[in-house]
Parts: structure tokens; sequence; C-alpha cells
């Protein structure tokens, strides 16, 4: 097992023995927790795992110590899990629950799965995970519905941490898994994240589809799920991280490309599961640009298109890109190739 597999697994342990708790929130969010908890000195310090680990607040080495025991300290530090800095400890990544302990989710190891990705606040390659990824997530467990057989191959295209592909590895335990995505973080940190998961899931560097095996592609997948970037980027504004910016066609241009490109390598009857974000305009509250681009192709037929979210990402609303769009509407496509 690598150094640093070796360090978040211990650090998982732990967490799960003190029955850590923290279900990530929109950066938004994260942000105003934060700024309270910085206004005044006496809660601006982690005091728990949580703060630590979920909040990413700092604190000194003896409050570390109360956190985490020595080894897991010791192991987490040279993996460059927690750094150093003006005397205060921090940690560089955030561990969320999936499965929060006190929900009975009729899984055995419901109170276990924790997935780590990056700290707060973002950087340009952050490996994502947030409410979108609860959401995506939770549309999966509907697959079942769409497919004829459990599925032999399953892709999760723009993987992040793994979320997608590792859930659907413990769905379908027989099935290859690929998880596929550009920012070389996310992977390292989505094998993290299937070890501690218990799974195997293979994850490879790719733009989307293009690292995928010539004899798999040739076979046919069975099952594709993602949850790409979907952000507009605003001309001329800050450069979006990695896991945001959904490019060209105001941000369903990464979205269009993963259904387009599939109709090459679904198998014929494998389908494809496409979670992402619409912007609606203000102007015309019934149009819905992905609807109507899909609607469009060739060659692909509509099982199923749901809104997941109303509201996504609210705080983007009446500025830059979303200037003149009244929401970002969330929706969930299943598509498969037309016979
Ligand atoms: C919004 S994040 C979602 C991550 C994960 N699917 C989840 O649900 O938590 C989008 C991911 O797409 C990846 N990505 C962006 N462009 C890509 C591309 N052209 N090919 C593969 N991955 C890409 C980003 O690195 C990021 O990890």
């Amino acid at each position: 097992m690598a150094e640093n597999t070796k360090a978040y697994t211990a650090l998982v342990e732990h967490l799960a023995k003190v029955k850590y708790a923290f279900v990530c929130p929109s950066p938004e969010t994260q942000g105003r927790v934060i700024e309270k908890r910085n206004s005044a000195s006496s809660s601006a310090e982690a005091k728990n795992a949580q703060d630590f680990f979920g909040w990413n607040l700092p604190c000194t080495r003896e409050a570390v110590l109360n956190i985490v025991p020595g080894h897991v300290f010791e192991s987490l530090l040279h993996a460059g899990v927690i750094t150093l800095n003006n005397n205060k400890y921090r940690s560089t990544i955030r561990v969320s629950d999936f499965y929060l302990p006190q929900v009975p989710y009729g899984d055995p190891d419901s109170s276990s799965l924790f997935y780590v990705h990056s700290s707060f606040p973002a950087v340009a390659d952050a490996v994502f995970f947030g409410p979108d990824t609860y959401l995506f997530i939770s549309w999966l467990q509907t697959a079942v519905r769409h497919l004829f057989h459990a599925p032999n191959s399953i892709i999760d295209v723009c993987c992040g941490s793994g979320a997608g592909a590792i859930h659907m590895a413990r769905t379908y335990p027989n099935a290859q898994v690929l998880g596929l995505d550009l920012n070389s973080r996310a992977l390292s940190l989505g094998g993290v994240n299937a070890h501690l998961a218990g799974v195997k899931v293979d994850f490879h560097e790719s733009n989307l589809y293009a690292a995928i095996p010539q004899a798999l592609k040739s076979s046919g997948i069975d099952l594709i799920v993602s949850n790409p970037p979907y952000i507009a980027a605003t001309t001329g504004g800050i450069a979006l991280p990695i896991y945001a910016d959904g490019g060209a066609e105001s941000g369903l241009g990464i979205s269009m490309r993963i259904v387009e490109e599939a109709i090459d390598i679904v198998s014929a009857t494998g389908i494809v599961m496409l979670y992402t974000g619409v912007a609606i305009p203000a102007a015309d509250p019934a149009y819905d640009a992905l609807l109507e681009k899909l609607h469009g192709i060739k060659g692909i037929e509509l099982l199923e298109y749901i809104i997941l979210h109303p509201d996504m990402w609210s705080e983007e609303i009446g500025k830059g890109a979303y200037a003149d769009v009244c929401r970002i509407q969330v929706v969930g496509a299943v598509l498969r190739r037309r016979k």
C-alpha cells in the first residue's frame, strides 16, 4: 500500500471510531461558516475533527494531537496531508461523509463511507466533492430502471474524487469499472477513495473518453455515468477551477461532448446517465437549452429527463455569464443509442 494510502486509511479508521460527521456544503456556505468562526478569536481555531478535516480551520500541534493519535498525525505530516505554517497546522484535504451514520440506509457499511477531497478554498486543480456529488449519487441509484441486465462495464467520465465510479462498483461488484478525469490529483484521490470503500476501480488520466482501452470501446460499454463541469465562464473574468468550467455553449460544451461521443462506444443495450446544470434565461423561463440540443442529436433516444434541483449554485445568478439567467437547473438525462 502506498504511503499516502496508509496515512489516509489510518485517518479514516480513526474518524470512523470517533463518529466523525461532515457533509460537504457549497463553497459559498463553507465560506460563510469560516467567516463567522474567524469573527471571534475563541472560535477561529480547530477544536475537533470536524473543524480540522471538514471546515479546514488551523490549530496548534497540541490541538491536533487531541484530534488524532500521535502516529496518525506523524504519518499525515510525513505524507504532506497536514502542513505547518506560522506555527499552525492545517489539513490540505477535507474528509466528507457519504452516508450519515445516524440515517438507516439499508446498507451494513453505512457508517463508514468517507471521501477524501480537496481543502477549502478551491484552487485551479482542486478535487471536487460537494452538494452536486450527493445528488448525482442518489440519482444513480435509479440506473436499474433502465438497464436490461447488470452492466459488465461501467465508466464514470469526469469522475473527480471517484464517487460515481465507487458507488457503481459497490452496486455492481462484478463489473469492470473505470474512472476517467483530466486532473491527475483527482485520480490519485480517487484511488485512495476506492481503497477506503473496498472496491476496485481503474482510474485513468483522460480527456473525456480518450484513454478507454480500444478493446473495451469495441465491445461496447453498458453504463456511462457523468457529473461533468457545467458552469459558464465569464469572458475576461477570473478562471474557474477545472471542476467547474463547462466549456463552450454557456457551460454545456463538455456535457454535449459526453453525449455525442458516447454514441460510438455505448453498447447496444447500454445507457448514458448525464447529471448536469442548465442556465434558464430570465426572459424565457420555459426554455431549456440542453433539452433542445439533446432532441437535435440524431442517433440517440432520450429515456428520461428530470429536474434534480431547480436552483443550484444560486450565488452565480445575476452576474457575469449569469447576468440574464434566473436560475441554474440541475437535470438528469438518461440516453440510449437509437435502434
Ligand atoms: C464537477 S466535478 C465532478 C466530480 C465528480 N463526478 C463528482 O460527482 O463529485 C467535474 C470533474 O470533471 C473533470 N473534467 C473537466 N474536464 C474534463 C475533461 N475534458 N475530461 C475529463 N475530465 C474532465 C474535472 O477535473 C472534475 O474532476
